[in-house]
């Protein structure tokens, strides 16, 4: 008997070819990545490392390991590739187990900034398990280089994160490595969000200037869920067991077995990532991102968008995500730099390009999606967040049921589909 969930699986590639995909932190990965992913590589055991594995039948497994370390230290010039982490959250603990004695201090950009939970966020294991403090962003949005300079002489944290999950500028790696050379401080680049960029040529590096690189593959780099973690040269020089701290703690650590499916399919989507085409595809990322910007009266030097819907109203990015989401646009709402609406219904959403520049998408058909996005968010207006925390709850399941029936925003849904079959979705097809 057939599972029910091939059904939904069906169901859910319906929604990702008729609807356009502009959460900043996903992609559409390539028929070959989904025939690795989807293999019996599932099926073996092997924990350890290639050539020190605790099960036996590993020959194949090694090599497949080994090509993925190859390929990852080949693309982004790094010296030791960690290729098992499950994920970007386990490869980001691993990172800060292996570095930092339970109780030592880390520092990162704060959520509200445009930092991610595991550089250690108070509700992250990464700041319960470990002191953290935060440096944020200026009245211009951009880190401010002054506070974490002050922050890391006055603190001294043993590992400074560089790395974003909701911020439009270039990343300043070479700003970070002075002020963590002179506090004796491990750098740890995050570059899950923009690593496809770095590889295509349209980000800077931060490989000559920190020791320890951690990237999800499967955002801009456009491969499988899962993460790579880089030693760099600059970072084995610093402490040459550095590559062991950080295996160890990832096995024996933190991690069983690693998932050798996720392992082949993480290998053949950094093969795709060295072609011409991918250079292509990650420039065009930001070309479109930046038209994007434009029409949309924001700003973003990379992939994404931070946008803070003011001008539409207080407290606008939740119904924003619900109206997006009846016109079959996909985002997600975000706090801005200087909140004042409140965590859960923030004032801005987040939006980004990766995904519709997978499907061939051009700054022509940008101008068309922002079309799209202004006239869905044409029906949030007189619909601001209420003062009263109490009411809140209440408001948005009115406003939900209202969307809902919304004849507007069945009329845009209508044209955002037909718009968005024209444009073959990698590893789905026309
Ligand atoms: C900068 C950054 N680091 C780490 C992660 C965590 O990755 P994962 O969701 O694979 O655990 C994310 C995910 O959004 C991210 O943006």
């Amino acid at each position: 008997m057939q599972s029910g969930i091939f059904k939904l699986i069906e169901k859910e590639k319906r929604r990702q070819k008729y609807g356009l995909e502009m959460i900043p932190s996903e992609n559409f990965v390539s028929a070959d990545v989904l025939r690795a992913l989807g293999s019996i590589l599932t099926n073996k055991y092997s924990e350890g490392f290639p050539g020190a594995r605790y099960y036996g039948g590993n020959e194949v497994i090694d090599e497949i390991e080994d090509e993925a370390r190859r390929l990852a230290n080949k693309l982004f010039g790094a010296k030791h590739a960690i290729v098992q982490a499950y994920s970007g959250s386990p490869a980001n603990f691993a990172v800060t187990l292996g570095l930092v004695e339970p109780g030592g201090l880390v520092m990162g950009l704060g959520l509200s900034s445009g930092g991610h939970l595991t550089h250690g966020a108070p509700v992250s294991l990464t700041g319960k398990l470990f002191k953290a403090i935060n440096y944020g962003v200026g009245a211009d949005g951009r880190i401010d280089f002054a506070e974490v300079e002050q922050l890391a002489k006055k603190h001294k944290p043993k590992l400074i994160w560089a790395g974003i999950t909701a911020y439009p500028f270039i990343l300043d790696f070479k700003k970070f490595a002075k002020i963590a050379d002179e506090v004796g401080a491990y750098l740890v680049a995050d570059i899950s969000h923009i690593s496809g960029l770095v590889v295509g040529g349209v980000h800077p590096s931060p490989v000559p200037y920190v020791d320890v690189v951690t990237t999800t593959t499967h955002k801009t780099l456009r491969g499988p869920r899962g993460a790579l973690i880089l030693v760099t040269k600059k970072g084995l020089k610093k402490d040459p067991e550095l590559a062991s701290k950080i295996e160890k703690a990832i096995f024996p650590g933190l991690q069983g077995g690693p998932h050798n499916h996720q392992t082949a399919a993480i290998a053949v989507a950094l093969q795709e990532a060295m072609s011409p085409k991918f250079k292509k595809y990650a420039s065009q990322v930001v070309k479109n991102a930046a038209v994007l910007a434009k029409e949309l009266g924001t700003y973003t030097e990379n992939h994404l968008l931070l946008w803070d819907l003011y001008d539409y109203g207080f407290g606008m990015g939740y119904q924003a995500q619900i109206v997006l989401d009846l016109a079959g646009i996909t985002v997600n709402k975000n706090t801005v730099p200087g909140e004042k609406a409140s965590p859960y219904y923030p004032s801005g959403i987040r939006l980004g390009t990766p995904a519709l520049t997978s499907r061939g998408m051009k700054e022509k058909e940008m101008k068309i999606v922002a079309g799209f996005v202004k006239e869905a968010l044409e029906e949030i207006r007189g619909f601001d967040l209420p003062q009263n925390q109490e009411t809140r709850k209440d408001f948005i399941k009115d406003f939900k049921e209202k969307m809902r029936k919304n004849k507007n925003l069945k009329r845009t849904c209508l044209q955002v589909e037909k718009f968005a079959s024209r444009f073959p979705v990698p590893g789905i097809g026309s």
